[in-house]
């Protein structure tokens, strides 16, 4: 099969389409056929091997060839034992581990997969997983948005925030979202009441309070972030860099305890219950899986050269021929 391959952390230089083995899935797994993948920052974090947290799987060189995790595909063969999938069934979801998904097949437990909805194209699945559940489990369970509450979203114009605005829109709070300039109008068309060019102003400094923040994208220190949360209010961070997580454990309990504010890391939990509830949304079209551009597989290396150049607006997608 064709895949995506790279041997080395670096640009979208050190990726190259090459010819591999089909995998072959174990008992109790399923071999899919993609037919799209989404790129997420993941991906291009695991490609450049920063922030230190994508070198999980290799601290030297990447652990696993090829990257890819969001997938939506058919079902080809199921494993003697795995009973949950069976061949011809749509299915989409993350991959276990962030990896696989930009090749022609992957094959995979399926323990977080679910079957794709008639009404929602393999693009549209594929664009959904791992950002919309980063989105669900930050508004949803870490905000419980009330209506009239003030959320605040940083890195709301790109793939997790895309979803995060419309969700907080949806729970009826009034939505900031930061991001570039470039993506202004963007995230005003997903409801944001307000939005900031990060260029141009920080969100922690401008002397506005937030009941909830999510952050994508933290590199500050997390006084900065309780200063711009309101008493009781609550931040919680998503990606960005190790150093700043550090200080979350360190300086997190101790803000808690002299000011009320919660500032702290979100540890995504994967799971089929929440893929579903947010497809759900996306199938009753009250949360629309946004996909600024369309690939071949070809092209993955453009596509992450689109991410990386900040250019995405919500999400890019691979089409797998
Ligand atoms: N905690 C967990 O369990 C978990 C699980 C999965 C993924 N993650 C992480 O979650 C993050 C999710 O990101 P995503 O896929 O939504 O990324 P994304 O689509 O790239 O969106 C991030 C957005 O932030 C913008 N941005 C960059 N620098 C910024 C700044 N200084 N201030 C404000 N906005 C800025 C980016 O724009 P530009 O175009 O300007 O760069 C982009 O629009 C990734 O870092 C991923 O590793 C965490």
């Amino acid at each position: 099969m064709k895949a995506i391959v790279y041997d080395e952390y670096g640009s979208p230089d050190v990726l190259r389409l090459k010819e591999v083995d089909t995998p072959i899935p174990a008992d109790d797994e399923i071999l899919i056929k993609v037919h799209a993948v989404s790129v997420n920052r993941s991906d291009w974090e695991g490609l450049i091997g920063k922030p230190l947290y994508a070198r999980l799987g290799g601290l030297r060189k990447p652990g696993n060839p090829i990257l890819g995790s969001d997938i939506a595909g058919r079902v080809e063969k199921a494993g003697r034992t795995n009973s949950q999938f069976k061949p011809g069934d749509e299915v989409f979801g993350e991959m276990a581990d962030y990896h696989g998904g930009f090749a022609e097949y992957v094959r995979a437990r399926g323990t977080i997969l679910a079957l794709k909805p008639a009404s929602l194209t393999f693009d549209e699945a594929a664009a959904i997983p791992q950002a919309g559940v980063i989105a669900l489990q930050g508004i949803r369970d870490k905000a419980q948005v009330q209506p009239g509450q003030t959320v605040l979203i940083n890195g709301a114009g790109g793939g997790a925030g895309s979803f995060g605005i419309q969700l907080a829109k949806l729970y009826g709070a009034e939505v900031t979202g930061v991001d570039n300039a470039e993506k202004l109008d963007f995230m005003h068309s997903l409801g944001a009441d307000h939005v900031i060019d990060y260029t141009r102003e920080d969100f922690t400094k401008n002397g506005e309070q937030y009941d909830f923040i999510l952050d994508l994208i933290a590199y500050r220190s997390a006084f900065a972030y309780a200063r711009a949360l309101k008493p009781n209010g609550s931040y919680y961070a998503v990606g960005g860099s190790v150093a700043t997580f550090l200080q979350f454990f360190v300086l997190g309990p101790w803000i808690r305890r002299i000011s009320g504010k919660k500032v702290g890391l979100l540890a995504v939990q994967r799971n089929r219950q929440d893929l579903e509830y947010i497809t759900e949304l996306c199938v009753a079209r009250k949360v629309i899986p946004y996909i600024d551009k369309r690939y071949p597989l070809r092209e993955v290396p453009e596509a992450l050269r689109y991410l990386g150049a900040g250019h995405v607006k919500g999400k890019v997608v691979i089409t797998v021929e």
